[in-house]
């Protein structure tokens, strides 16, 4: 045990509101990610609401999804909205050519996806096709989406089943434009980004957020170009920052990992905190106002498969590693709410960082769904700055502070204050000193494991999961926090 961090939260200083939408997800036609993971169609034995399966959706009910981003990724810019709607006998089969070369029977549209989301209660952030479809394919995809006229377009989304418009709050500008959308430049990808947000109009009455395609990690090039170029065009411009331990041919596996791998991964995840800081200078630049936001519409551990599974599926395990990365990111994210007002990590079941695995009729949460679980009462709340005095915890050359901190006030008054502490060997004896935050009782949680990779499988579901915390005293407007090793903690005060 050390002593000596500090933090100081300054509850007299409310800044940014901590935007719902940085705790959407994402989910791609991928490996199981929809196929089985999510839809097991109607005549499945498996339980599901019109083909939705019941343990999934109530799983993500219960982390208040707030948005969820579809049908991709590169999917996106492959996909003709066309084929998935009307009877699915006669939806056409086409092949994932990004993923695994499987087919795709399209069997999950427009409007199971819409379906879907209403019954989770999440927005929808659909991503259209920039790569290879016009923008009038784009227009006609919002208006049998929106339309409440009578239109062809909208009358057969009626004949479909679905006679009210559905809501559609985000739509995105085709996906990675610089990689699998196109391989466009980025002075065509601004261009292309004015083309096609001209023709995205929505009915009087429902506002749609334009997202243009972002950079790809530390392109700030990228990101100086669209918004110098198209940033008058749109709401919000992406970015995606994927956690690769190693190289990519090589990125290191999800469990049985060593601890250099540990603070390797760690150190890497906290890179956001510069890609924030630098994307956000450059849209500071074009849009001080700060009108558009910065979306990190994908981002996650991208680990090597499990061994065995389809090298295309993006199937890997999940421990508590990756809940260390989720909370790290959550705290990170409150640093830059005045302009980041979203993000989808990647991906929602079965695919890369997951909240959810599945195995037939199988549902397992994985650690990160309970780092989401943990940080849900953020949503929507106000950050409140904090300070953190932290001594430095290393593994070879990965250095970095051992506590991260961050803290938000919800709307019904209490705080919330969430600790990481990243060392895997020492405790961390933190105190919080709580400036202008009038509350006298703390409850908490706490996510740790017995090992770094301590993850939950078919077999031992239940094996990492949150439990109440008693190390944390509140006295005077200070808190004394004892938070043990490689942990997660977050408390409650009212
Ligand atoms: O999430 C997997 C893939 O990663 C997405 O399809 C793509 O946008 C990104 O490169």
């Amino acid at each position: 045990q050390t002593g000596g961090d500090a933090v100081t939260v300054h509850g007299d200083k409310p800044g940014a509101k901590y935007d719902r939408r940085l705790f959407g997800q994402f989910a791609e036609h991928l490996g199981t990610g929809i196929y089985g993971g999510l839809y097991v169609g109607t005549d499945s034995k498996i339980p599901n609401i019109k083909g939705f399966r019941r343990d999934v959706i109530d799983a993500l009910k219960a982390i208040k999804v707030p948005v969820i981003r579809w049908p991709g990724g590169c999917f996106a810019d492959e996909y003709h909205w066309r084929e998935g709607i009307g009877p699915k006998a006669k939806r056409p089969v086409k092949v994932n050519t990004n993923w695994g070369g499987v087919t795709e029977d399209n069997a999950v549209g427009t409007n199971e996806f819409m379906d879907f989301t209403e019954v989770v209660g999440a927005e929808p952030y659909v991503s259209g096709n920039v790569g290879t479809a016009a923008p009038s394919e784009m227009a006609e995809w919002i208006e049998y989406m929106t339309s409440p006229t009578k239109s062809t377009i909208a009358n057969q989304r009626r004949a479909n089943g679905r006679d009210k418009p559905w809501n559609l709050p985000m739509f995105g500008i085709g996906n990675e434009l610089w990689g699998c959308g196109g391989d466009m430049l980025p002075e065509y990808a601004a261009d292309v980004t004015r083309r096609y947000a001209t023709f995205l109009k929505v009915p009087a009455g429902q506002k749609l957020m334009k997202i243009a395609s972002g950079a790809n990690s530390a392109d700030y090039n990228w990101t100086d170009v669209m918004m110098r170029k198209a940033g008058d065009k749109i709401d919000g411009i992406g970015v995606h920052y994927y956690t690769v331990p190693g190289p990519w041919e090589k990125k290191g596996a999800a469990t049985g990992f060593d601890e250099e791998s540990w603070a390797r991964t760690l150190s890497k995840t906290l890179k956001m905190e510069e890609l924030l800081t630098e994307h956000g200078k450059i849209m500071d630049k074009y849009d001080p106002a700060k009108r558009v936001s910065l979306l990190v519409d994908e981002w996650g551990t991208w680990y090597d498969v499990e061994p065995g599974t389809n090298p295309g599926f993006l199937y890997q395990q999940n421990s508590l590693r990756d809940a260390m990365v989720a909370a790290l990111n959550f705290n990170i994210f409150a640093r830059h709410a005045d302009r980041v007002r979203g993000a989808n990590i990647a991906q929602m079941v079965n695919v890369l960082q997951a909240m959810l695995l599945t195995d037939g009729a199988k549902m397992v949460k994985t650690p990160t769904y309970w780092a989401f679980d943990l940080y849900k009462d953020y949503q929507d709340a106000t950050v409140l700055p904090v300070d953190v005095q932290s001594r430095w915890y290393n593994k070879d050359q990965w250095t970095m502070r051992a506590v991260s901190a961050s803290a938000v006030r919800g709307t019904d008054g209490v705080v919330h204050v969430g600790l990481v502490n990243v060392d895997p060997n020492q405790a961390a004896s933190v105190t919080v000193k709580l400036d202008g935050v009038s509350g006298t009782q703390v409850t908490g949680k706490l996510l740790t494991g017995d090992k770094m990779d301590a993850h939950n499988d078919f077999a031992a579901p239940d094996a990492i999961k949150p439990v109440a915390f008693t190390g944390a005293t509140l006295a005077a407007g200070t808190l004394t926090v004892q938070v043990p090793a490689k942990a997660i903690v977050m408390l409650d005060i009212k």
